[in-house]
C-alpha cells in the first residue's frame, strides 16, 4: 500500500462539472491533502449549483476558478498557465455534456478552455444517468477519449439519484478515485525500462487498390498493434507507428505514420530504421492487384473483370533479414485459423523473427476486430500460452518480454 506521504509534490488540478455526485469532491480534496497533493480546483457554472465554491476552496487552500473573464485571475495565472501548470488533471464528476465537449474539443468555459489547451494527462470520472451513459453518442465520446490517452474510471453500477433509476452512471467513490490517481502515479514514476530505445510497430490492415473506387483489405482494427504502441510510450521507448487505414485515434506519444498498401508499409518501415525492436503487429495484405486501373472499372460488354493478383513484399521477412540494420529483436503475429503452432513455428523460422505471437482468428474466437485477446507466444526455446486477456494486456505483457529481451534478461534463442 502507498503511503500517506505518496502525492507530496503531485500538483493535481481537479476540473468539477455539474453532476449531483460534485459532493463527493470535497471528501477527494480532503485525502488529497492529507497526501501531501497540491490541489487547484476548475468549477463549472453548473458544478456550483451542487457545491459552493466557498465549502471546495475552503479545502483545497486556494481560490476556486470558474470565470474565463476573470481578468484577476488572468492577470494572476491565465488559462493556458492553468492547465499547464500540473501534474495531472482530473474531472470529477464528468457529465455527458463535458465529454462530448471534451471529445470534440469545444471550449466555451473555462473548464472546456483548460481540457483544450492542457498537455498533461487527464482522468475523468464519468458521472450520469444509465440511459445517457449507455447512448451511443457517449459511447462513441468515451471511446475516442480513452484513445487519446484519457483514463476513464468507472462509472460504478448502482442506484441513481433518479427515483427508480438504476444501473451503470454512478461516479466512483472518493476513495476508488484516489487509489486510480495514485495507481497513475506509480505507473509515470515508475522505472521506464525502453528509455532511449527505439521500437518501430506496424498495425492496422493494408488496403490495395482495384482501381481509383475499390481496394481489397481485410478486417484488422489495428487495436492489438495500437494498444502496444501506447504500452511501449508507457515503458519509455521512442514510438514509430506505422498504421494502415484505421477508424482508431492515434496514440498519445507515439510518432504515426500513415500508409495505405502494404508496399507503403515497407517504405515507411525503412526510413524509421534504426530501431532496438521492431514489432509486426499489422495484417498485411499479401497480394495486391497487378496493373491496377487508373480508371473506374465498368460494368458491361466484356464481362466480368478478373483481377491478376501479385505478392507484396513481406515487410517483417525482409527486416527480419535485414544485412545491416536488422533491429536486435524482431516480434512478428500469426493470425492462423488452423494448425496455430506448425504454422507459427514455420513462421519464425521462415522470416527470421525473434518472437511469434501467435493468434487464432477463426470467426468463433472473435479476437480479429475485437477488445480481447488470446496469444500463444512463440519462440526458439519454446512455445508459452498467455491467458486471455484485453489487447492492452497483452499488449504491456509483451512490451515486458520484448524489454526482458533487449536487455539480456532472456536468451534471444
Ligand atoms: O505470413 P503471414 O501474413 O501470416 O505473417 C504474419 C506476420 O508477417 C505478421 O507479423 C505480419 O505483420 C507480417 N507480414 C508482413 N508483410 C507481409 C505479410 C505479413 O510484415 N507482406
Amino acid at each position: 500500500m502507498p503511503g500517506p506521504q505518496m502525492l507530496d509534490t503531485k500538483r493535481i488540478l481537479l476540473v468539477i462539472t455539474g453532476g449531483i455526485a460534485a459532493y463527493k469532491c470535497l471528501e477527494l480534496i480532503r485525502r488529497l491533502k492529507e497526501r501531501g497533493a497540491a490541489v487547484r480546483v476548475v468549477m463549472t457554472k453548473a458544478a456550483q449549483q451542487f457545491v459552493t465554491p466557498l465549502s471546495v476552496g475552503a479545502l483545497s487552500g486556494d481560490r476556486v476558478y470558474s470565470d474565463l473573464f476573470d481578468l484577476t485571475a488572468e492577470h494572476d495565472i491565465g488559462h493556458i498557465q492553468l492547465s499547464r501548470d500540473a501534474d495531472l488533471v482530473v474531472v470529477a464528476p464528468a457529465t455527458a455534456d463535458i465529454i462530448a465537449k471534451m471529445a470534440a474539443g469545444l471550449a466555451d468555459d473555462l473548464a472546456t478552455n483548460v481540457l483544450l489547451a492542457t498537455n498533461k494527462p487527464v482522468l475523468i470520472a464519468p458521472a450520469m444517468n444509465p440511459m445517457m451513459w449507455a447512448h451511443p453518442a457517449t459511447t462513441r465520446n468515451v471511446g475516442w477519449l480513452k484513445g487519446t490517452g484519457v483514463t476513464i474510471v468507472g462509472p460504478n453500477v448502482g442506484a441513481m439519484a433518479e427515483r427508480g433509476e438504476f444501473g451503470p452512471g454512478r461516479m466512483v467513490e472518493p476513495m476508488e478515485l484516489l487509489a486510480a490517481i495514485e495507481a497513475h502515479f506509480a505507473a509515470t514514476d515508475a522505472p521506464k525500462p525502453l528509455a532511449g530505445k527505439h521500437i518501430v510497430i506496424t498495425s492496422g490492415p493494408t488496403h490495395e487498390p482495384i482501381d481509383p473506387v475499390r481496394y481489397i483489405a481485410n478486417r484488422s482494427s489495428g487495436k492489438q498493434g495500437h494498444a502496444i504502441a501506447a504500452a511501449a510510450v508507457a515503458a519509455g521507448a521512442r514510438v514509430t507507428l506505422i498504421s494502415g487505414p484505421v477508424t482508431i485515434p492515434d496514440p498519445t506519444g507515439a510518432t504515426v505514420v500513415h500508409i495505405e498498401t502494404a508496399r507503403q508499409m515497407l517504405e515507411a518501415v525503412e526510413a524509421a530504421l534504426p530501431a532496438d525492436i521492431a514489432i509486426f503487429a499489422a495484417a498485411v495484405a499479401d497480394w495486391r492487384v497487378e496493373g491496377q486501373s487508373t480508371q473506374k472499372i465498368k460494368k458491361g460488354a466484356s464481362g466480368t473483370p478478373g483481377l491478376q493478383l501479385v505478392e507484396n513484399p513481406d515487410i517483417l521477412a525482409t527486416i527480419g533479414k535485414h544485412a545491416t540494420a536488422r533491429p536486435q529483436v524482431v516480434v512478428g503475429f500469426a493470425a492462423e485459423t488452423e494448425n496455430l503452432t506448425a504454422n507459427a513455428e514455420a513462421k519464425l523460422l521462415k522470416k527470421g523473427a525473434d518472437l511469434i505471437v501467435a493468434n487464432d482468428v477463426s470467426p468463433e474466437t472473435g479476437i480479429m476486430g475485437g477488445d480481447r485477446n488470446t496469444v500463444r507466444i512463440i519462440s526458439r526455446n519454446g512455445v508459452e500460452d498467455w491467458p486471455e486477456g484485453s489487447k492492452e494486456d497483452v499488449a504491456r505483457r509483451l512490451i515486458e518480454r520484448v524489454g526482458a529481451l533487449l536487455g539480456g534478461a532472456e536468451p534471444i534463442g
